[in-house]
């Protein structure tokens, strides 16, 4: 388990508001009892000089003397015996004891007992009022708590709104709304959690428009063909000329043939996009898969050159697809390209200290426009001149690589290239890290 810098930062938070919330309540709590305390010294004094007085007396006197001190004082004295004190119900009430004293008080009301020695008896003093002081110390502490509970009540509002952002956001997202993205977090612990959204949420926005855009062109792929042949069929039906109706069963044919190879390629593609299919990573003499792929065009009119900047580079790859995609690109510098093919092996160490092959397959072709570039690597996606059926494909090559590099880790790149025409390059770690 990996343990985040969020999840730091609230279990610190949750950590130190307890221990210095706890802090602080015992802190008040204990300042008001000392106040209190403090208040009573003067009864408690009282208290022990009149205990220490009737001690020296016999006890007969005892009721006595309590009696005229009382009245005379002006002060709640009696006297009880202990075992009647014991009795006594205090439980409810805060009880302090020292000695023979005990203080018990409640609300602002005291009682304090003074046990007389040996004797048996207790003296009394109370119930009497409180003397209030001001609790200056208790009243600061309250202070602070609620400067603390205000702080962190400041602290907590920014991320309990980013949260409720978020989650507005995300049910609008799953009502259908695909263009919303949760505003930018206010607080550092959610900046990250809004952030993956928003990316989860473009991701997906991707996903669904390159699906539309993909039926859509194989709506239109499939009409063309339909189109020519249902006129065709037409032509067919009135014409009485055997030369017209040869050239028109020849046309009808063409196209049943043109629907089949796409709705074939549609199958291949279809299987490369949907999920990645168990690779078999082995490690191979990459310049091997380069020189058979060669041997395979030998027939081809032009030159392929092949530079090779490594000594016997080994990769992990699935060779069979490494195969096809380099075939797929040779195949369109062929195809596109004036006659010469330039194809380059190397060895790169990217950004993260990864050791990287690197393939690239040049031509001296047009080229791509740099805003052809942008989308060369979709599915579907044609030149202008090869949108005419006399270079052929589907516009599904290179969107083939582009799925089998991904599956690598890699990368499907394409440039301008130094013999006039475009450069394609294929880019893949070296070591292959299982992602399961
Ligand atoms: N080497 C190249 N030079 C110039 N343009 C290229 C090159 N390679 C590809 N393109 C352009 O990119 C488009 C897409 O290529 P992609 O290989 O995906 O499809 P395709 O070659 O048209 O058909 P297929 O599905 O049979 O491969 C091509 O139609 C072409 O316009
Ligand atoms: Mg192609």
């Amino acid at each position: 388990m990996k343990l985040h810098r969020s999840f730091f930062s609230l279990y610190f938070l949750v950590i130190t508001t307890f221990i210095i919330f706890s802090w602080l309540l015992d802190e008040v709590w204990s300042s008001y009892l000392e106040q209190d305390i403090e208040s009573y010294t003067g009864y408690k004094t009282m208290l022990l000089a009149v205990g220490d007085f009737i001690e020296q007396r016999p006890q007969e006197e005892w009721q006595e003397i309590i009696k005229t001190t009382s009245t005379r004082y002006q002060l709640p004295l009696s006297l009880m015996p202990a075992n009647e004190f014991e009795k006594l119900e205090h439980a409810e009430h805060q009880h302090l004891q020292k000695d023979n004293i005990h203080v018990y008080y409640y609300d602002d009301e005291v009682t304090i007992h003074h046990v007389l020695g040996d004797s048996g008896m207790v003296l009394n003093l109370g119930p009497a009022k409180m003397p209030t002081r001001p609790r200056v110390e208790a009243l600061i502490r309250v202070v602070i708590l609620a400067t603390f509970g205000i702080l962190l009540f400041i602290w907590l509002r920014p991320v309990s709104r980013d949260l409720d952002q978020l989650k507005k956001a995300a049910a609008d997202f799953g009502q259908g709304n695909f263009k919303r993205r949760a505003p930018n977090a206010k607080s550092a612990m959610m900046a990250g959690m809004v952030r993956s959204f928003n990316m989860m949420a473009e991701r997906i926005k991707r996903l669904i428009e390159a699906h539309k855009e993909l039926s859509n062109a194989v709506s239109h792929e499939l009409r063309t063909p339909l189109a020519r042949s249902k006129f065709a069929l037409q032509m067919l039906a009135t014409t009485k000329d055997e030369e017209k109706k040869a050239k028109y069963i020849n046309q009808i044919n063409g196209d049943i043939v043109e629907l089949e190879e796409l709705i074939n390629e549609m199958l291949i593609y279809a299987a490369f996009d949907s999920d990645k299919p168990d690779l078999n990573i082995i490690s191979y003499q990459i310049s091997d898969l380069i020189n058979h792929q060669i041997a395979n065009h030998s027939q081809f009119d032009g030159d392929i050159e092949f530079i090779n900047n490594t000594n016997n580079l080994t990769v992990d790859c699935d060779n069979h697809f490494i195969d096809r995609a380099l075939n797929n690109f040779i195949n369109n510098a062929i195809k596109y390209g004036g006659g010469k093919v330039r194809i380059t092996l190397s060895e790169n160490e990217n950004n993260k200290g990864q050791n990287e092959c690197v393939i690239s397959i040049e031509d001296n072709g047009d080229g791509v426009s740099d805003d052809f570039k942008k989308i060369i690597f979709d599915a579907f996606s044609r030149g202008d001149q090869s949108r005419n059926r006399e270079t052929g494909g589907f516009g599904l090559g290179l969107a083939i690589v582009a799925r089998i590099m991904e599956w690598h880790q890699g990368t499907a790149k394409v440039s301008d290239s130094s013999l006039g025409g475009a450069t394609f390059t294929l880019i893949w770690p070296i070591k292959q890290v299982s992602v399961h």
